[in-house]
């Protein structure tokens, strides 16, 4: 089951029709994930996975920055523009699903680009030594302002976040007193990020909400 409330399925099926095809690699993944892990509506899907590939293709990273690993889908969509270097580092704190991720990472001749770390985000992102042109936020909603702060610090101007669930179910356009904690956090975070001076965004209104972010200074 995706994750596609802002749609009807009949438009759902028009766009993916003429999108970029979900590959064998992951449609697999993406069955496996449906028929045997939990909250799989947590994961990306074909046509966000498509859009995630694009714009991977277009912005050209040389390396990618994923909070929110889960089964691994969005890990291989976002490697796709990156240069024969470029790796995506990826963390999760689950390592549960390391067997079935590295399984598919291999499939699609992955493993050596893409980077798992098992940890909270907030403590392996001031680690890491790479520069992010692109980053891929889909790690746990009340961070998303820790993670947003700091990000900005790091990441060199130009560099863009997509940040997922920014719409969250819908729950953000209801009154607050009617909202889910996790819809209360992403609202938050959708205020912080309009008023900070540092970045340009565009929020469209895909899956479950998506924000592209561009650090401006
Ligand atoms: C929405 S899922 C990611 C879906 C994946 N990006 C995709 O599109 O297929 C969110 C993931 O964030 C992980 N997570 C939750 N809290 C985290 C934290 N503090 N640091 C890193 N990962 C965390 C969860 O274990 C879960 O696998």
């Amino acid at each position: 089951m995706e994750h596609n409330w802002i749609t009807s399925e009949e438009v759902h099926q028009y766009v993916l029709h003429y999108s970029i095809a979900e590959t064998e690699v992951l449609k697999a993944l993406n069955k496996e994930t449906n028929e045997s892990v939990k909250g799989a509506q947590m994961l990306s899907g074909a046509h966000q996975g498509a859009i995630l590939s694009m714009l991977s293709k277009l912005i050209k990273p040389r390396n990618v920055l994923e909070l929110g690993t889960y089964t691994g889908y969005s890990a291989i969509c976002l490697a796709d523009g990156l240069p024969e270097e470029g790796k995506v580092h990826t963390i999760d704190i689950d390592d549960r699903l390391n067997e079935m991720r590295l399984q598919y990472w291999h499939a699609a001749g992955l493993q050596a680009k893409i980077i798992l770390h098992i940890a909270p985000a907030l403590d392996v992102i001031p680690t890491l030594e790479a520069e992010f042109d692109l980053v891929f936020l889909d790690a746990d909603k009340g961070n998303y302002i820790n993670y947003f702060d700091l990000l900005m610090d790091t990441l060199p101007v130009g560099a863009v976040i997509l940040a997922d669930n920014v719409m969250f179910h819908g729950d953000v356009l209801k009154p607050e007193e009617e909202q889910s904690k996790a819809a209360k956090h992403i609202q938050a975070f959708n205020d912080h990020v309009q008023a900070s001076d540092r970045v340009e965004t565009v929020m469209l209104p895909i899956r479950d909400g998506i924000s592209i972010i561009r650090k401006i200074k």
